[in-house]
């Protein structure tokens, strides 16, 4: 599916993001380990999350759909059912890191993990070293990749150096800890989202923080009873990008989540001048919060100039990178992103789509080992851009479109999960009402 997104006069008025999609995978999957009944409300409408909701299913939870909200009914840690066919993971990178963790814990069972093509090319040897080290066994494709099968054991508590600052693995090697024998400690290289840590602390956990390291002790139980997902950061990132780089705009972004490590990208484009307005949190340290702050971002257009991004803030911005490129495009001077050559285990590999994809409409950028370096030119021509399958390409494309002189044709719009049609079309609603 082709889409062409034209140039924007201004843009005003309020929007609310869709809600968060690391937040909504953790749920259902926190959920389906409970022994109890969890209410989520504001559960992800999209691929990714709903692909998370079939595996708990066929893994032996109850979902039920309600107009505002899910019902979870859990099996417990270690009574996960063994489906009768692979479980397919989709396009859901974080399903498929973080399901092991739960499943690595259930004892004499095996169970095969597979997913689309570009799923195919995302590594597992990062969770498969921490589960065999806890005692779990981990066949995987070529020895790194899906499919792979997971056969449970009764898990060893291990004290885990994360090789790279990845959400993800220390997730999952924190979710296998509710059932080893011991208190486990995960230790990270620099600080990553901590979605995992503050839900477990809300279901009663006993999880604390001492710098780098975090330890969490085992559990009988789950005890959660309700979960609000707040709006999605990096779902924000996109008009929060466009409000900053079409001329005259001035947008409200309501209930959108702050917790300190999803809030590199806005602190980033304050550094580059953004005027960006919200109560974000700020990092509180070694407490462990058992929620998730939620802040409106008001968000106006004007100047900005270059900034450097090094490796210590790359994970707190993560999937925002490719919009730090494009505000880039647009600013004085230079702009660099150091230290990020995760992003080449994305989707795609974001460094090479994000280089060629903004080149194509006219950009000054050029791609390094571990990131890039874009020379502003005051603003973008346009023309075609590819998502590769890649959605957060595709939404790129989309909001580079309404900044350029030009506009942009997004190939591939379909990659876009179905949350994301769906905000284009507010967008497109608050240009009509310009
Ligand atoms: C995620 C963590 C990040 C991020 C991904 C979601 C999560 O991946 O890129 O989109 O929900 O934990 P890594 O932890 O592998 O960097």
């Amino acid at each position: 599916m082709k889409l062409r997104v034209d140039p924007a006069p201004r843009l005003r008025g309020e929007l609310r993001p869709p809600t968060d999609k690391s937040i909504s995978h953790r749920a259902a999957i926190l959920g389906a380990m409970a022994a109890e009944p969890v209410r989520i409300r504001g559960y992800l409408d999209a691929a990714d999350t709903n692909s998370t909701l079939r595996a708990v299913q066929t893994l032996g939870a109850l979902v039920q759909v309600g107009p505002d909200e899910l019902l979870v009914r859990g099996t417990g840690l270690r009574e996960a059912a063994v489906p009768d066919a692979p479980i397919d993971v989709g396009n859901a990178g974080t399903l498929l890191r973080l399901l092991p963790g739960w499943l690595a814990a259930q004892e004499g069972r095996s169970y095969t993990l597979d997913g689309d093509a570009s799923i195919r090319r995302r590594p597992v040897d990062r969770i498969a070293e921490p589960l065999a080290l806890m005692g779990a066994q981990v066949r995987a494709t070529e020895g790194r990749l899906p499919p792979f099968t997971i056969t449970g054991a009764h898990l060893r508590s291990v004290h885990y150096e994360l090789p790279v600052a990845s959400a993800q693995v220390k997730s999952c090697v924190l979710l296998a800890a509710l059932s080893a024998d011991g208190a486990t400690t995960v230790s990270e290289p620099a600080p990553s989202r901590d979605h995992t840590e503050r839900m477990l602390a809300a279901a009663g956990v006993t999880v604390h923080r001492n710098g780098r390291h975090v330890t969490a002790a085992n559990v009988d139980e789950l005890n959660l009873e309700e979960l609000v997902i707040p709006g999605d950061p990096s779902s924000a990132a996109f008009p929060i990008a466009a409000g900053l780089l079409v001329p005259g705009s001035h947008l409200v972004l309501r209930g959108v989540g702050v917790n300190w490590t999803r809030c590199g990208f806005v602190r980033i484009a304050q550094r580059m001048g953004a005027i960006v307005i919200g109560e974000l949190e700020d990092a509180p340290g070694d407490e462990i919060i058992a929620n998730e702050p939620v802040s409106d971002l008001d968000v106006t257009a004007g100047p900005l100039g270059g900034t450097v991004v090094e490796a210590e803030e790359v994970p707190l911005a993560i999937d925002e990178l490719p919009l730090v490129a494009l505000l880039g495009c647009f600013a004085e001077g230079e702009t660099v992103v150091r230290g990020a050559e995760e992003l080449r285990l994305k989707e795609t590999d974001r460094i090479a789509t994000v280089v060629d994809g903004l080149r194509g409409l006219g950009a000054a950028i050029e791609a390094t080992e571990d990131g890039f370096v874009v020379t502003g030119t005051g603003g973008l021509r346009g023309g075609r851009i590819a998502s590769h399958g890649d959605h957060r390409l595709a939404m790129l494309g989309a909001v580079a479109g309404l900044a350029s002189r030009e506009g942009v044709e997004v190939e591939g719009m379909e990659a876009a999960d179905v949350s994301y049609p769906r905000f284009m079309h507010d967008v497109a609603t608050l240009i009509r009402s310009t």
